[in-house]
């Protein structure tokens, strides 16, 4: 297993991710939906845009400072939202969102958290921004608004493309449960991770830290915390709960899960401030197109009327500069930063964001241009046009 400090891309935190998880969390964070076509495609539809440098210029400093939802940050990417971090290591969300803070960039906490959102706001001075669904109880969504409003919470994140989960057969296959749960079937591969088993029953912290308060006003066992929370998705959400979800909040506000142009201009009638152009890193509905491929066309057909931030497949920094220099106002990132928290903690995903910063300054300086700003859309060119 490679030393962190060893760790020179986020090929090499995968990898060492995976010797230190038990399989059902490494294929948790790894797997996604039916064959994967829409996961690997995030990734290899980068190959499809070529980067057209100009030399000449001077690059003697490289300024990576991008502006988002109204938020200043040192870099142009942010942390996207992802579930459960206390199944990766007992830094939980606690050190990925101090390790955002300290790198000058934007943690975005999810509603499935394993760390309450009071908590991860008292953690550190970084900007924050709370994923939300509209759940069946809109009282308890309103709730989320109150909470978020009162910790300092800077932008609102709703996700629409989770009105049910996706088929994840990796789950099946390796026996994830949540919680975790150790049977004849996968022993072994929880008493190879001896390590992560050791440090779970010492601190035994799992569960929904945002959502428990109701499990227990619902009394003690009338109802796990996994099936509340999975009772309460609703799926007769439509664009007038949006619009109600946005007048609640009434602050810099994203839609996650934006893959189509139609769906972009909704964004644009509710108010949104941002789309995240995003399928959930392929692990929702198998078969939609890469984040990266939706770009131009909603770029395009909304102009400046909205912030648009390109979530999905980014493993490089190539691939940030060509989302950016493409229209993105800024990237986000999944799995590389839960490789780096499995692989070592608050300090691996501080290596996972030091290794996408020094990429996206290599990158840009060899591309001849000095900030995030000098990046224009003829430093791409497209392979395999289609007429
Ligand atoms: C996620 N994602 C996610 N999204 C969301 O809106 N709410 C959530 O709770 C989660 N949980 C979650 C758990 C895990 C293990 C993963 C890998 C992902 C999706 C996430 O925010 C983001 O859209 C993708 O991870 C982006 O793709 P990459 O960067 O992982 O390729």
């Amino acid at each position: 297993m490679l030393p962190l400090k060893n760790c020179n891309n986020i090929g090499d935190l995968r990898l060492r991710a995976r010797s230190k998880l038990p399989s059902p969390m490494f294929h948790y964070i790894d797997g996604g939906a039916d064959d994967e076509w829409t996961l690997r495609r995030n990734t290899e539809a980068f190959d499809d845009y070529q980067l057209m440098p100009n030399y000449l210029n001077d690059i003697s400093h490289v300024d990576l400072s991008t502006n988002i939802l109204g938020c200043g940050l040192t870099l142009p990417f942010l942390l996207s939202p992802t579930g459960m971090s206390r199944l990766f290591h007992h830094h939980k969300e606690l050190g990925v969102s101090k390790a955002a803070a300290e790198a000058g960039t934007l943690y975005t906490l999810s509603t499935m958290a394993t760390t309450s959102l009071e908590d991860v706001a008292a953690a550190s001075d970084g900007p924050k921004m709370f994923q939300i669904y509209i759940l069946k109880d809109r009282e308890l969504t309103k709730e989320f608004v109150q909470r978020c409003k009162a910790s300092g919470y800077k932008a609102l994140c709703l996700t629409v493309d989770t009105a049910l989960a996706g088929n994840r057969e990796r789950d099946a296959v390796y026996g994830m449960t949540m919680p975790p749960k150790i049977n004849r079937n996968n022993f072994f591969s929880y008493a190879k991770s001896w390590e992560w088993l050791l440090n779970m029953a010492l601190n035994p912290d799992f569960k929904l830290a945002n959502v428990v308060h109701r499990v227990d006003a619902l009394g003690q066992g009338a109802m796990g915390l996994i099936e509340y929370v999975n009772s309460q998705f609703d799926r007769s959400v439509t664009w007038d709960d949006v619009a109600w979800l946005a007048e609640q909040w009434d602050g810099p506000f994203v839609i996650k899960g934006m893959t189509t142009v139609s769906d972009a201009r909704r964004a644009v009638e509710v108010g949104a401030t941002a789309a995240m152009l995003s399928n959930h890193g392929g692990r929702q509905l198998d078969g939609v197109p890469a984040p990266i491929d939706t770009l131009m066309p909603i770029r395009d057909a909304v102009g400046d009327k909205l912030e648009l931030i390109l979530d999905g497949g980014i493993r490089r920094g190539t691939h940030i500069v060509k989302a950016l220099a493409m229209g993105a106002n800024a990237c986000s990132i999944g799995r590389p930063y839960l490789y780096g928290l499995a692989a070592g903690g608050q300090a691996g995903v501080a290596r996972a964001i030091e290794i996408l910063k020094s990429e996206v300054e290599r990158d840009l300086a060899l591309l001849g241009c000095s900030s995030i700003a000098e990046l224009r859309s003829d430093h791409i060119s497209q392979l395999n046009m289609k007429m």
